[in-house]
């Protein structure tokens, strides 16, 4: 097997490692560098686990080889918090329950930010068109759109934070209607999350 010397920058810390020319860029984050933040469910581009941000970009790490990435600053889950607090996003999922197993929410929550940044207002529906690549099998998905809304809403640009109404097209959720996945686009790969480590 070919063995490649490459270099990635995760979280602001430059690393050197040797992998094997089929190595995947979550393996190599994983089992390579030690930050399991990012997981592995499908290991197909389908379920969104392993969603890292590569040079300022949400991407799903098991879709691109190590090699590839030579040269790319890699952020993951563990690099959102800094100087020992949360990141607004981290936050709202705390508050607003967003996740139950976890499994899907490194990738979750680095997906929103790079939504977040694109767009610092969205709508609950732009919201979920953000996520669609991300599944959860535990939440019914309200809550993590009420953990983005929340993060947009501390990070200052949502209509609650400018001392208005958000409108608040919010679903109850505190009568079991959080288990309702349907309201996310289905393709029929909602099963395909992967089992936890
Ligand atoms: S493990 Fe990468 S998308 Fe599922
Ligand atoms: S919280 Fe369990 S898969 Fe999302």
């Amino acid at each position: 097997m070919t063995e490649h010397d490459i270099t990635l920058t995760v979280n602001g810390t430059e690393r050197e490692l040797t992998v094997d020319a089929r190595t995947l860029l979550v393996h190599a984050i994983r089992d390579e560098l030690g930050y399991t933040g990012a997981n592995v469910g499908c290991e197909s581009s389908l379920c969104g686990a392993c969603t890292v941000r590569m040079d300022g970009d949400a991407m799903k790490s098991c879709t691109a080889l190590a090699v590839q990435a030579d040269g790319a600053e890699i952020e993951t889950v563990e690099g959102l918090a800094e100087g020992g607090e949360f990141h607004p996003i981290q936050e709202g999922f705390q508050e607003e329950h967003g996740l139950q197993c976890g499994y899907c929410t490194p990738g979750m929550m680095l997906t929103a930010v790079d939504l977040l940044e694109e767009n610092p207002d969205p709508s609950r529906e732009e919201i979920r068109e953000g996520l669609e690549g991300n599944l959860c099998r535990c939440t019914g998905y309200q809550n993590i759109v009420n953990a983005v809304e929340n993060a947009a809403d501390s990070m200052g640009s949502g209509a609650v934070a400018d001392g208005g109404e958000r409108p608040d097209d919010r679903p109850v959720t505190d009568g079991g209607e959080t288990a309702d996945c349907g309201e996310v686009p289905d393709d029929g790969t909602a099963s395909g999350g992967g089992e936890p480590e």
